[in-house]
């Protein structure tokens, strides 16, 4: 027994309260992504996330990880959180403040197939979106990563992995639109040049902001340097370097604040031990454990720790 196209179209009408109004595939397994609710979307701070959400009896794209389900599965949504990006400008050179648009843009990266887990349920739905189709999006718009602790000056240091970089877009939008007179560096790891999908935006900011550096890694491609994750850059010093080049004085937890979205391997979150009750970080080091030896402190919110590393997990 199947679906009937009455279910699927009173589901839609039910459960979709949002359009795609615009899609770029920067490759076929990365999209940015804009959607206009039907009703006022509510007012949010850079930063923060909201669902979107898709039936399972939605298509698959192809070459996905096959997906068995019970015909009661197929009328039920399947939800994630995205993060809200920002492609930074509006016209010309001019900063977009959110405020003015009615839509909210996502960047997303398609999962195939997931070895360890559960069979990705709703990238390979994304994926097979197109401009005018329905969607549904969580009204609530939340999250506590946002610039809310920077004070005016500070040096703000971004540091991602792959569709990590986009709260960062958004909050980077923030600070340069309101003239934060503080340094600010962004640093994006993936495994290939293509999968920086917003290279041009960050090129053309340098351009216009000074005190504003982007420092893109790739781990995957050719290269005579061999692989450097983020947690290198902070070891060698060259993270320093950037900072005292743009007229900071370093990697001051005094004055910085470091901000950390994507893989959870590269952010580190200690984790309380079940055997000894102690605080312990995972192995290899993260960039947690490596800041916290050099004086930062991460937020902690079971400990009630508001510290100068503030982080969002992905997964
Ligand atoms: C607060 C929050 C914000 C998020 N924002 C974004 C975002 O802006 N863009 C985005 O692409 N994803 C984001 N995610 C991840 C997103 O919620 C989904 O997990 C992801 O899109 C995969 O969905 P899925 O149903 O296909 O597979 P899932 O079953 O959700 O995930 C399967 C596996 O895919 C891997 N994975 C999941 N997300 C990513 C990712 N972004 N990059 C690399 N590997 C991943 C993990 O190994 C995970 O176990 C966010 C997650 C959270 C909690
Ligand atoms: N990126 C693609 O070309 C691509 C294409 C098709 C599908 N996908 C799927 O999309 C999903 C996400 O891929 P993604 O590339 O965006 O995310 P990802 O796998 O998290 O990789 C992003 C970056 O993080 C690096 N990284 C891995 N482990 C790390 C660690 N311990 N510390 C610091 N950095 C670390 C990766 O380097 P490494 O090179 O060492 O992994 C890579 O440069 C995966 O399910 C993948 O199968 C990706």
């Amino acid at each position: 027994m199947s679906l009937t196209e009455e279910q699927m179209r009173e589901f839609r009408a039910k459960r979709y309260n949002a359009t795609v109004t615009h899609l770029e595939k920067r490759h076929d397994d990365l999209l940015v992504m804009r959607v206009k609710l039907d009703n006022p979307r509510a007012a949010y701070l850079s930063g923060q996330y909201c669902t979107l959400g898709l039936a399972n009896f939605e298509e698959r794209a192809e070459g996905c990880q096959p997906e068995s389900l019970s015909v009661d599965d197929l009328l039920k949504l399947v939800r994630r959180s995205y993060s809200i990006s920002s492609s930074v400008f509006r016209d010309g050179d001019t900063i977009r403040d959110p405020a003015d648009d009615d839509w909210l843009e996502f960047y997303i990266v398609l999962v195939r197939e997931n070895p360890d887990g559960r069979v990705p349920a709703l990238t390979p739905r994304l994926f097979n979106l197109r401009v005018g189709d329905r969607i549904s999006v969580g009204e609530k718009i939340a999250g506590h990563f946002t610039l809310s602790p920077v004070q005016p000056g500070d040096s703000v240091i971004f540091l991602s992995t792959g569709t990590g970089e986009a709260p960062h877009n958004s909050m980077l939008a923030d600070l340069l639109r309101t003239g934060h007179t503080g340094k600010i560096v962004a640093a994006c790891c993936v495994r290939y040049r293509r999968d920086l999908g917003y290279t041009e935006t960050h090129d053309r900011l340098m351009k216009l902001y000074p005190h504003y550096r982007y420092l893109p890694l790739t781990t995957r491609e050719a290269s005579r340097t061999g692989k450097v994750y983020i947690q290198d850059l902070i070891g060698s010093g060259e993270l320093d370097q950037h900072l005292k080049d743009l007229g900071a004085t370093g990697l001051d937890p005094a004055t910085t604040h470091v901000f950390l979205c994507g893989n959870p391997k590269m952010i580190g979150i200690p984790a309380k031990s079940k055997e000894t009750g102690l605080w312990e970080y995972p192995q290899p080091p993260g960039v947690i454990e490596i800041l916290e030896g050099r004086g930062f402190r991460a937020d902690n919110p079971m400990l009630k720790i508001e510290g100068n590393i503030h982080f969002e997990k992905y997964w």
